[in-house]
């Protein structure tokens, strides 16, 4: 029995070791994200326009101020088929874990869009 207690106090040990480990790269570096955002995203995410002209005219999201989760979550959500958008599906899944955590960041910079 005392066996038993120290092998599974080892093992919760060790799962928060990995944790704790994995927990600094969970926030996104918003001036990296920038670089990627204004390359890729912001001809159709663009500020103050939330409106795209090409190939057709059609509503694009306003993502600035969104909070950081929930664009993780959208991405994701289109890189793993959650979410449905051609364009969006093909975009997303060309990005890395870290980009997508990266431009999440800067796009949920609450100063964004704001002069600095
Ligand atoms: C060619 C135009 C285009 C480009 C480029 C583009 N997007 Fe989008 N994006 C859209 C459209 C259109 C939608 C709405 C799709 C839908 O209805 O699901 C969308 C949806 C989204 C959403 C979901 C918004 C919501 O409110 O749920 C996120 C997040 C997003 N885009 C992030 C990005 C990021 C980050 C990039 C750059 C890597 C990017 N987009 C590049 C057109 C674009």
């Amino acid at each position: 029995m005392k066996k038993l207690l120290i092998a599974a106090l080892t093992v919760s040990s060790m799962l928060s070791a990995i944790a704790n480990a994995q927990a600094p790269a969970a926030k996104g570096d918003a001036n990296a994200g920038k670089a990627k955002a204004t390359a890729i995203c912001s001809g159709c995410h663009g500020m103050p326009g939330t409106k795209s002209a090409y190939p057709e005219v059609y509503q694009v999201p306003k993502i600035a101020g969104q909070s950081e989760a929930y664009l993780v979550a959208a991405l994701k959500g289109y890189r793993e088929g959650n979410r449905y958008h051609q364009t969006m599906v093909g975009l997303a899944s060309a990005l890395t874990e870290k980009e997508i955590r990266d431009i999440a960041a800067y796009y949920a910079d609450p100063a964004f869009g704001k002069a600095k």
